[in-house]
Order: C-alpha cells, then sequence, then structure tokens
C-alpha cells in the first residue's frame, strides 16, 4: 500500500527507534572537550547511555569530569583503554592543529591493540592522507569506526530521509540546502574556521539524502560564502551554500527537495546556541489533491534564546538529538556486526566532496571527487 495517497499519509520517524536498540556499551571519552560537556554528556544522560570513564591531558578538564560525576578519570588515556568496561572510545580531541592529529592517529592506533570500537569527532582530518590512515587502523585491526556526523540525526535531516525511499516520495532530484550564519566559528578556511568546521556536516547530510556518490564538485568562495554545484551518481543535483556573515541577525538553516513523487521544505536548526530558526519539515506529494498544500510536522522546538541545556530534551533541540541518534546508531551497529552508517570508510566520501570544492575553488573548474581529477 502507498503511503502516498492522502487517506493512507502517515509520517515516518524522525528519529532512529532507539527504543529496540541495545544502548548499555561502556562509552570512554577521551579529551574532555567544551564539546563534550556542551552536547554529548546532555544527549547522552538524557538517553541513559553509560559513560564509564573519561581521560584529557589537561588536569582542569579532569577536575570538571570528576565535577560531572563521571566515576573514573584519568590523564592517560591509555588506563582508560585497559579498563573492561569501556566499549567504545568517543574521541573529541580536536583537530585544530598537527599535534591533535597525530594524537587522534595514536588514540586510533593504540584503541585498536586494545580492541575498543571508536566514534571520532568530525572532521576525521585536516588532510586526506591522515583520514585514509585512520580508517586503515581500523579495518586492519578489525574495529569499529565511525565518525560523529550527528547532523544525519537531526530530526528535520532524518524525517526527510525516510520521505526520499520507494514507497514515499522516491529519489531525490534537486536539492537545495544553505546554512546562513553569523554566530560560531568564523567565515575562514583554516581548521577552526566555518568553513572546515561546518561545511563538513552539511557535505555529509547532503551526500546521505542524496542516495549515491558526487560525481562533480564545483564551489566558489566569496563575499563570506562558500558556494558548491554538486551532482550525484543517483542523478540528483544540488545547489549548497554556507554563508556566514556577522552583520547577520539570525541564523538559519533551510533547505528543499524535490523527488519523483513530492518535494520537502524544512529547516533542520541543527545548532541550537542562540537565534536559529525553528525545525519544520513541509511535505507534499504532487498527486495530492491542489487544494491540499504543505503539510508541516511542526517538530517540537523550544523558544528562541531559551537554553536548551537547562532542560534538555531529545525532540526539542536538533544537535541533543543528533547525539542521541549518532551514538545510539553507533551502539546498534556494533550489536549488529555491520558497519555505522557514518562508519570511517563512508566518511571519507564526504571528506572527498570538501576536498575536492576547495580544489575546485581554487582552479575553477569542476571537480570529480571519486578521483580528485578536474573536469
Ligand atoms: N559534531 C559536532 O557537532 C561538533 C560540535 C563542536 C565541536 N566538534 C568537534 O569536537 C572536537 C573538539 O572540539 P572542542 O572545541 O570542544 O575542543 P576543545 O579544545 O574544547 O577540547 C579538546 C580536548 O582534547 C584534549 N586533548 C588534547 N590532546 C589529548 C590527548 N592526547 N589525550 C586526551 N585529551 C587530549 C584537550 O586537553 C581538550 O580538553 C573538534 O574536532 C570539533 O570539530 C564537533
Amino acid at each position: 500500500m502507498s503511503n502516498l495517497s492522502l487517506e493512507n499519509f502517515s509520517w515516518p520517524s524522525y528519529r532512529p527507534p532507539l527504543e529496540t536498540y541495545k544502548l548499555d556499551y561502556g562509552i570512554g571519552i577521551v579529551g574532555y572537550a567544551g564539546i563534550v560537556r556542551a552536547q554529548h554528556l546532555p544527549a547522552y544522560r538524557l538517553a541513559n547511555y553509560r559513560v564509564v570513564a573519561a581521560a584529557d591531558v589537561r588536569p582542569e578538564r579532569l577536575e570538571l569530569a570528576k565535577l560531572d560525576g563521571i566515576p573514573n578519570v584519568y590523564a592517560d588515556y591509555r588506563e582508560l583503554l585497559q579498563r573492561d568496561d569501556v566499549d567504545i572510545v568517543d574521541c573529541a580531541v580536536g583537530h585544530f592543529t598537527a599535534e591533535d592529529i597525530a594524537a587522534r592517529v595514536q588514540i586510533v592506533k593504540d584503541a585498536a591493540k586494545a580492541g575498543k570500537a571508536v566514534l571520532m569527532q568530525k572532521p576525521m582530518s585536516t588532510d586526506w592522507n591522515t583520514a585514509e590512515e585512520m580508517v586503515k587502523i581500523a579495518e586492519d585491526h578489525g574495529i569499529p569506526f565511525a565518525v560523529n556526523q550527528n547532523l544525519r540525526f537531526d530530526p528535520a535531516i532524518y524525517l526527510t530521509k525516510q520521505f526520499l525511499s520507494p514507497e514515499r516520495f522516491g529519489r531525490p532530484g534537486f536539492l537545495q540546502f544553505a546554512n546562513i550564519s553569523f554566530e560560531g566559528p568564523k567565515f575562514a578556511f583554516g581548521p577552526d574556521g566555518v568553513v572546515m568546521a561546518w561545511q563538513i556536516h552539511a557535505i555529509d547530510s547532503i551526500r546521505w539524502l542524496s542516495g549515491g556518490e558526487a560525481s562533480s564538485v564545483y564551489c566558489t568562495n566569496g563575499n563570506n560564502a562558500s558556494m558548491y554545484h554538486l551532482q550525484f551518481t543517483s542523478g540528483m543535483v544540488c545547489n549548497y551554500f554556507e554563508y556566514h556573515n556577522a552583520d547577520n541577525f539570525r541564523n538559519e538553516t533551510p533547505f528543499r527537495v524535490w523527488a519523483e513523487r513530492g518535494a520537502v521544505r524544512a529547516n533542520h536548526r541543527w545548532n541550537p546556541s542562540s537565534r536559529w530558526q525553528r525545525d519544520l519539515v513541509e511535505v507534499r506529494a504532487y498527486d495530492w489533491p491542489k487544494e491540499i498544500g504543505w503539510v508541516s510536522y511542526n517538530l517540537p522546538d523550544e523558544l528562541t534564546n531559551q537554553d536548551v541545556f537547562v532542560k534538555p530534551r531529545y525532540d526539542m533541540c536538533a544537535s541533543i538529538g543528533g547525539f542521541i541518534g549518532m551514538m545510539g546508531e553507533f551502539m546498534q551497529s556494533l550489536h549488529e556486526k555491520r558497519p555505522a552508517l557514518t562508519n570511517g570508510r563512508d566518511n571519507l566520501n564526504s571528506l572527498r566532496i570538501y576536498f575536492a570544492g576547495q580544489l575546485s575553488a581554487e582552479k575553477k573548474r569542476p571537480v570529480d571527487p571519486r578521483t580528485m581529477e578536474l573536469l
């Protein structure tokens, strides 16, 4: 039975079926980062995930971990790796310096030797060779390895993906996707600029929504905007831009998809720190009666400027939902002994688009990210 006719229409879920998942793996956090306290922990606590240990090289971060009630804290992460109750290394060491990246590689090596699964914060690496090296280390040792691309589990993105299935709207034909911001990292191309920090989330979600791999990437950078034209093997084409302007007044994250039998228009409001437009998903099948307009799913939302970390709820906050879904799906992939949705090898294809985009901007030509050759 088609889910498309209006009388049979039902909303798919905006999150993974966590109630059916095995979620009691022991988590050891390496790098007690700002993002750990802001988003990993509120999400994990809400979902009752089991954080059994944390490690950081800085004593003041260890003090915070103790105050946060983490039962076992270590200055040397190798002690954390010796614990039998740590199944997953949740690595939030930054990617900001060469030392950070070298530390990440060493952590993957040591975790692999200890037989632990690793969830690495994005971007996996700031250079292609190191990213590939990490993936190979994990594969050679047979450990599960995934990248924390939690935007895929943002309720609006997850819900939209469910519509792009054969029994609903079918394959996407055109996707428009934009991140418009004035807060967060400055517009810059280095490891702490918005281009590296945020594009990788958008690119990874665009790839997922496309249902294929990118075959052509054309990017231009200018006026605080990084603009992409993308073509995918699934047939989808995409226009995506990242615009960061301190003079702006509000962050917006609108996207629209036109698929074979219907369209979605939405806003994912991924980063909830302040002044973001609310999450929204509106859908319309093309053959619905002409009197029926867009049908909206009012994803639960917090008031603008409310501090969502005071009382986070899964469905109240895009990024908290993102972190719950990401770790939940990773745990379930361990349980089912299958690669996680955002596994390291898959993530190389997201990084490929990012690097191809920058090469394209430099050469002013489209690039095929599968070969990194100019088109
Ligand atoms: N997925 C997301 O939505 C998201 C959001 C924000 C940040 N991030 C990513 O998370 C990472 C951390 O970002 P942050 O701004 O919170 O960083 P941060 O600088 O606050 O934290 C990094 C921590 O790692 C520790 N560290 C460094 N080397 C270590 C080692 N060898 N062993 C143990 N600890 C070590 C540092 O002392 C520091 O406390 C970045 O890569 C960033 O891109 C992801």
